[in-house]
């Protein structure tokens, strides 16, 4: 038997090999666990607290059989888990605090390998940073999202809908009941949003990436193959770390150009750059916010789900899942890329490649948008860039001059923007500031503002937004995010007074201020940066090394890794 990294706690015949062994042998463990069978840490995000992760406590044990099956020994361990709902004042704040706790509990612990248990949005990045940071072998079982929602006969769409409904009860079409009881009707088992927003971005960005078995994102969180899954990938984590598959032989620059191209077939969230970003910083692959446009933006939507289409994630997974969407693109996938089932892309699709329903996921010669990725914008308004989601977005507004309606702060927009003398119509671009990663802080999900009353009454549904913010990813609308640098610390977007006029233009990638550079520069010497709102805790360290969005809004101190020795020993 090879000797793994285990070894080094529960293999040691000294002081420190006891102290090891007899208080994990308070748990029932029998002696030839600790024989140096490969440890497998289960990082779990379960939590009451994180619903969409609620079920994942019984997952753990499907995967358990799997890795005790397969003659390994699984430990299971929470960590933080962030709950897009319920955490305030955003899940994406703590990303970086949860990464450090997955690194840290893996490293620190005596696991050869580990299987995260991820669900809702900052749950699978989070895991992934950290376990990036350690570099062991690592599988992930995507938690899988809830059924579809039903309500009065219709299908409704995790998010999506909520912003529909809040929307006709501001215009008074939904009555209060309605609305009540259409909550348990979108939220109706276990599992993450079914809509294609963060979480289903987040899974099909692990399978493309190859760290899924094949299949898996799609899964249902309640279908008994999503059990099936946990039980495979815990039988295949113990096979990971006897062929010594660490993530780094997993998580190529080719593994983040196919997972850049299959995001934009799917239709996934902008929240995926920032995100995949970070993971790539973490693992060391070179990634920048062009490539996204330059690998991403040609590709064609295939999948019709909500926001962009009209299906859900149950939907998908009837229709043949990701593997079908992987099997279209071959043509523009690196097809040889290595996954954690040891084989390719290509070699594992073989046998899981039909569609069985066309008007779900679309075939490449005719797909839903033929050009789909996010684009990429650049301009005065955001030196760093900024980015939009076409297929989410108003085709005619993405080319659009118009007058901005500043406002200030969350709180000034709230304030304001339903205020019947609000200088506003709908051809004006709606602005708002300090919402980025150190001017909330934490970059919350804001960017897609609702409209202003008077102009919803009117029967109008989009225009143009901008912000230094995020946007759920089962939102839509023409909406300009992740401006960089972001207006709290100086960025031109701080800029921006009511009445200028702002270009944007989606296929000349540009977003333009249109003020003459002089007026910016008397308007910059002007400018004064807020106080910082926390000096201390959590939030002072988050706001103090927090990168922009364009880098991935992870930590200065966090990019890279530590590798997974630790050659000192407790006691
Ligand atoms: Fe958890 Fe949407 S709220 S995935
Ligand atoms: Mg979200």
């Amino acid at each position: 038997m090879s000797t793994y990294r285990s070894s080094n706690w529960f293999g040691k015949k000294d002081k420190m090999g006891f102290i090891y062994r007899s208080w994990m042998k308070n748990q029932g463990f029998p002696e030839d666990l600790f024989d140096g069978r490969p440890v497998i840490g289960i990082c779990n995000t379960w939590s009451e607290l994180t619903p969409c992760n609620a079920h994942l406590r019984d997952i753990a044990e499907v995967v358990k059989r799997g890795v005790y099956e397969a003659g390994g020994f699984p430990v299971e361990f929470p960590i933080m888990s962030l709950g897009e709902t319920l955490l305030k004042p955003t899940a994406m704040l703590f990303r970086n605090l949860a990464s450090m706790d997955a690194e840290e509990s893996i490293r620190g612990n005596p696991v050869d390998g580990v299987v995260l248990l991820t669900g809702c949005d900052k749950t699978t990045p989070s895991t992934l940073m950290g376990a990036a940071s350690v570099d062991l072998p690592t599988i992930v079982v995507p938690g899988g999202p809830m059924l579809n929602g039903r309500f009065q006969g219709q299908q409704i769409g995790s998010g999506t809908h909520v912003w529909k409904f809040a929307d006709e009860m501001k215009k008074g079409s939904m009555t209060p009941k309605d609305y009540l009881f259409a909550e348990s009707c979108m939220s109706r088992s276990a599992g993450h949003c079914m809509t294609m927003g963060t979480a289903s971005t987040m899974g099909c960005m692990v399978e493309s990436l190859g760290m899924t078995l094949s299949g898996a994102a799609a899964i249902p969180a309640v279908d008994s193959r999503k059990k099936v899954l946990a039980h495979l990938s815990g039988r295949r984590i113990v096979e990971m770390v006897k062929e010594d598959l660490k993530m780094s032989k997993i998580l190529t620059r080719q593994a983040f150009e196919n997972a850049i191209k299959v995001n934009a077939a799917v239709g996934g969230s902008t929240n995926f750059i920032i995100h995949l970003t970070a993971i790539a910083g973490r693992i060391g692959v070179e990634l920048n916010l062009e490539d996204f446009d330059k690998l991403g933006s040609r590709i064609p939507l295939l999948l019709n789900l909500m926001p962009s289409g009209k299906y859900l994630m149950e939907d998908f997974y009837y229709a043949g899942g990701l593997p079908v969407i992987i099997n279209e693109l071959k043509e523009h996938l690196h097809m040889d890329a290595i996954t954690v089932t040891g084989k390719s892309h290509a070699e594992n699709i073989t046998d899981t490649c039909s569609c069985y329903n066309r008007d779900v996921i679309y075939p490449m010669e005719q797909p839903m948008i033929p050009e789909a990725g996010t684009a990429v914008l650049k301009g005065n308004l955001a030196l760093n860039g900024c980015v939009i989601k076409p297929s989410a977005a108003t085709p005619a507004l993405m080319q659009h001059r118009g007058r901005a309606v500043v406002f200030e702060t969350i709180e000034d927009y709230h304030a304001r923007i339903d205020d019947p003398a609000l200088d506003i119509d709908e051809t004006c671009v709606m602005v708002l500031k300090r919402v980025g990663p150190v001017g909330y802080p934490g970059m919350p999900e804001v960017g897609n503002m609702a409209l202003p009353k008077k102009l919803l009454d009117k029967g109008i549904t989009d225009m143009v937004r901008i912000s230094d913010g995020r946007m759920s990813g089962t939102a839509y609308g023409t909406v300009v995010l992740h401006v960089s640098p972001e207006s709290a610390i100086g960025g031109n977007l701080a800029l921006v007074e009511n009445g200028d006029f702002i270009e944007l233009d989606v296929a000349g990638r540009r977003l333009h201020l249109d003020v003459p550079d002089e007026v910016l520069q008397q308007r910059r010497q002007r400018w004064e940066k807020d106080a910082q709102l926390m000096n201390r805790g959590y939030v002072s360290l988050y706001v103090n090394h927090v990168l922009q969005a364009d880098k991935g809004a992870d930590f200065d101190f966090l990019v890279g890794g530590s590798g997974s020795e630790v050659s000192r020993d407790s006691h």
